[in-house]
């Protein structure tokens, strides 16, 4: 057999902890890979070759389990903290006896396989499906992508790793399904630390359903995605505020007639980052930390580490904001804490005295002394089954003292709900996603029970198997481990993590109390909070908004930091950080002297504001709303302008503010379907009709801002001139007054006439064709900032339909 080509890579390998000695990034016709060498793709960043998984802790401390197996799979050449990305033989282990007999080669047929060359038995192979080319004089090249391809001799890929991925997707490779060939990419969790085999989990893109999160065994899909045009919009704000990845990763979908497929990829080729599916089921984003030489979770989905559907196992109880959020139920133990430590949590718990019902022989029921423990705040079972005649809740815990099998009940409304066998995903309520109130009652030995309540609520000591040194060390690990993760939930941007102006700050609430005198001055409130007013280090004015109202709260917060973290324009307010401390939720902002436009517009006592400032208002929020719609990466629709979300600062420039109800809009997609928001006064017709919005929505309301702007006061229809029918519907008034010609009686009396008539006129016109009821008719916002200017002009607007029936009925008696 010819020799394999062997090139020093040292240089590039420096930080090998294996003992491969050579490396190409091709493997030809003839040639065998052993299991102590490697190809490394040409920039020395993914290596291919066998490896024995280990639960990655330092050997010196001689905690380290190793795998039982060897497997081929791909890593990352020059982390040191080894991480696959793809294994072949997951299901397969080559076992240590037969190693020395395995190789790597490509078969007579163009096939890779790993074989064992004394037997000549294949222990895994490629499936090549497209066969159209000759396949005599294949190769196998691990790209700089981390992808191996099997080629022809003409340079076609036949078969590719990314097309089979395990439960790691790398920038470049495709997550998604091929419409003409059918290949479906579904990634699946692995099994433990040790054991890359198929885990519990799997996620896939699944036609009209999206992307969808799903245990294998019993089959439930617990996550699915936003529908597509959202989720990326949505993931790249998310990553965008994230210092640690803004401008690195970059998510695409892709739907064609040939394929649709998510993609991300990673503007600089020397970082490193992966998205994978791990054991416990959620999905996670990770980025390669060169500083702190680790890898640091960006985003994990769900974000509720107890969502994935049985996450702990059978007679488990799951608190997602506990470490380690995996507990045994009342007098159970863990069946096997070295798989616990391992990860895989799939055996759950196991009973620590067997039920009086299962011991005795001919199962007398009435006989049984079994009795209830209840578990309260918890979501029930999955898999409930009702017992419909069972009204009360004597009769329902009977009906489960009957059945041998019956190892749970709950009694809720009026309905009784028993379980046969495990108990799956039995969640408390943490506060993360989960809020449910539900009371269980666990069926346990009357020993265990009364070993209960002799001592309150001392926990059952755990047999522990393993060596207690070693066990204390993993666990610690494990706590460790957690810790990381729980930083970075949602809400665990890191302390001060701004790099640069761009940046927003996550702030201690400690500090932010400090600021406000623990918020002692009040400057307002709304309907999801207060505002505060703040000095950052005794010098810089802040105004601090505080969040109430935990699920609204966290939604509004979510979208606020995520749009106003990524925008930057004079008319938009900036937000300069944001804190999230256990129910806590923040956003600081910079304080705007002058507050907000509807004070200085509609309050009686407030001074006037001078024609200048108002069109100073008027142009400065036309240009922040055109770079929100047009400018920005995403079109961003605020669905919430009124002049109580426009700031003035201390020169009287406006400031767009509260992004709390904004929508993102993708590029590619114009129109979005979303729930009611707003604020009536203010809301364009299709809202109530409830078609998917465009930009136009904010157009609409801008329209109904310029024209109170105008008249100094609100454009509410209640107010009547009494005596008279008449309903002095400002808008209407506005649109027949300008046809007429008179502006002088639409404008402000408390300006006195002091204006500019051709700048009136212009604000007049802009308005009224921006609340035309046709939102094609309103002109975008990048129009009306010219027009403004006055480099466009506009014809006179016609009377909206609606509008001119109002006009109709209401102007009768009116001369
Ligand atoms: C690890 O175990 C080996 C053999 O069991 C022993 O020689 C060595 O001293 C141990 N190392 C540590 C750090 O405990
Ligand atoms: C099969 O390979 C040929 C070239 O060898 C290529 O033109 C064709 O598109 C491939 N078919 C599929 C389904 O990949
Ligand atoms: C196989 O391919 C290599 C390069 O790809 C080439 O040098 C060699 O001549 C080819 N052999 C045959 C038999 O085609
Ligand atoms: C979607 O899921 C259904 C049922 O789970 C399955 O039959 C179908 O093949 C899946 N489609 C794709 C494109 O994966
Ligand atoms: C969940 O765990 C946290 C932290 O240990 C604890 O404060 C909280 O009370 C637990 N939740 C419930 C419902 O027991
Ligand atoms: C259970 O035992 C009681 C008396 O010990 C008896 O009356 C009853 O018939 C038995 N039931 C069954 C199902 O064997
Ligand atoms: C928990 O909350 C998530 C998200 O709100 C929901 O999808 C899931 O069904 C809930 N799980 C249970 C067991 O209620």
């Amino acid at each position: 057999m010819p020799p394999l080509y062997i090139f020093i890579v040292s240089l590039l390998c420096s930080l090998n902890t294996l003992p491969w000695s050579a490396a190409d990034d091709t493997l030809a016709t003839g040639q065998v890979l052993t299991a102590d060498d490697k190809l490394v793709s040409r920039n020395g960043k993914f290596a291919l070759g066998f490896f024995q998984p280990d639960n990655g802790i330092s050997k010196a401390s001689n905690t380290t389990i190793t795998s039982p197996g060897r497997y081929l799979g791909i890593w990352f050449n020059k982390i040191p903290v080894f991480t696959t990305v793809w294994v072949a033989n997951r299901e397969r282990p080559i076992t240590i006896p037969e190693l020395k007999q395995t190789h790597l080669r490509i078969s007579g047929d163009g096939n890779l396989v790993i074989i064992n060359h004394a037997t000549e038995s294949v222990i895994w192979s490629t499936h090549i499906v497209n066969r159209t080319e000759t396949s005599i004089n294949t190769s196998v090249v691990l790209l700089n992508t981390g992808n191996l391809v099997v080629q022809g001799s003409s340079g076609v890929p036949l078969w590719q790793s990314f097309d089979y991925p395990a439960d790691v997707v790398i920038p470049g490779a495709k997550f998604g399904w091929n419409k003409v060939t059918g290949l479906n990419r579904q990634v699946i969790s692995k099994k433990s630390l040790i054991d890359p085999g198929l885990g519990s989990y799997s996620v896939e893109l699944n036609g009209t359903r999206g992307v969808i999160l799903m245990r294998r065994d019993p089959p439930k899909v617990y996550w699915s995605g936003l529908t597509s045009p959202t989720l990326i919009p949505e993931l790249r704000s998310l990553l965008d505020m994230d210092p640690r990845t803004r401008g690195l990763i970059i998510p695409a979908y892709v739907d064609n007639g040939e394929e649709e497929y998510y993609i991300y990829t990673s503007s600089d080729e020397s970082a490193s980052s992966f998205l994978s599916l791990d054991m416990s089921g959620q999905i996670k984003l990770n980025v390669w930390s060169q500083a702190k030489q680790s890898w640091q979770l960006i985003y994990a989905q769900p974000a509720d580490p107890c969502n994935p559907f049985a996450t702990c196992g059978p007679f488990t109880i799951c608190n997602g904001s506990s470490n380690p959020i995996c507990d045994c139920m009342e007098s159970f133990s863990q069946k096997s804490p070295l798989d616990w430590e391992l990860g895989d949590r799939t055996g759950g718990c196991t009973r620590n005295t067997p039920l009086d019902c299962a011991l005795s022989s001919n199962s007398n029921t009435t006989s049984s002394t079994d009795m209830f423990h209840s578990i309260a705040h918890v979501t029930i079972p999955y898999n409930p089954q009702t017992i419909q005649d069972a009204n009360a809740q004597s009769k329902c815990e009977q009906a489960c003292v009957s059945v041998c099998s019956c190892t749970a009940y709950s009694y809720q409304n009026g309905i009784c709900s028993v379980w046969h066998g495990d108990l799956f995903s039995v969640n408390l309520n943490d506060g993360i996603e989960n809020h449910s109130e539900d009371v269980l009652y666990l069926r346990l030995a009357a020993k265990d029970l009364q070993g209960l309540r002799k001592n309150k609520r001392k926990p059952i000591v755990t047999v522990v198997t393993t060596v207690s040194i070693t066990t204390l060390v993993l666990l610690m690990l494990m706590v460790l481990v957690m810790i990381w993760r729980n930083r970075f939930r949602w809400c665990g941007a890191p302390l001060h993590g701004s790099d640069g102006n761009g940046g927003i700050i996550a702030f201690r609430y400690a500090d932010l109390a400090h600021a406000t005198k623990n918020f002692s001055e009040k400057l307002g409130s709304g309907g999801f909070g207060s505002v505060f007013k703040g000095v950052l280090n005794d010098s810089f004015p802040v105004a601090v908004k505080r969040l109430d109202g935990a699920r609204q709260g966290e939604k509004q917060f979510r979208a606020e930091v995520s749009s106003v973290g990524i925008i930057q324009h004079i008319n938009l307010v900036k937000l300069i950080g944001f804190c999230c401390e256990g129910d806590k939720r923040l956003l600081v902002y910079e304080h705007m002297l002058n507050g907000s436009l509807d004070a200085h517009l509609f309050e009686s006592n407030a001074s006037a504001l001078n024609w200048r400032d108002r069109y100073q208002i008027v142009l400065g929020v036309a240009r922040g709303l055109s770079y929100l719609h047009e400018s920005c990466r995403e079109c961003i629709i605020h669905c919430d302008i009124k002049p109580e979300n426009i700031l003035l600062d201390a020169s009287f420039a406006p400031k767009i503010a509260d992004f709390g109800m904004a929508v993102f809009v993708g590029r590619d997609f114009s129109r979005v379907l979303t729930t009611f928001r707003g604020t009536a006064g203010y809301l364009a017709p299709e809202w109530i009709s409830g078609v998917a919005i465009t930009p136009k929505v904010d157009v609409y309301s801008f329209g109904m801002v310029l024209l109170e702007i105008i008249s100094g006061r609100r454009n509410s229809p209640e107010e009547r001139t009494s005596g008279k029918n008449h309903v002095a519907y400002f808008p209407v008034r506005a649109i027949s007054k300008l046809h007429e010609g008179d502006l002088m009686s639409l404008v402000d009396p408390r300006l006195h006439g002091d204006f500019e008539l051709e700048e009136a006129e212009r604000i007049c016109k802009v308005a009224c064709w921006c609340i035309q009821e046709n939102e094609f008719d309103r002109p975008a916002m990048g129009v009306v900032v010219r027009v403004l200017e006055g480099l466009h002009e506009l014809d006179m607007p016609p009377m909206p339909r609606l509008l001119a029936a109002i006009t109709k009925c209401s102007d009768v008696p009116s001369t």
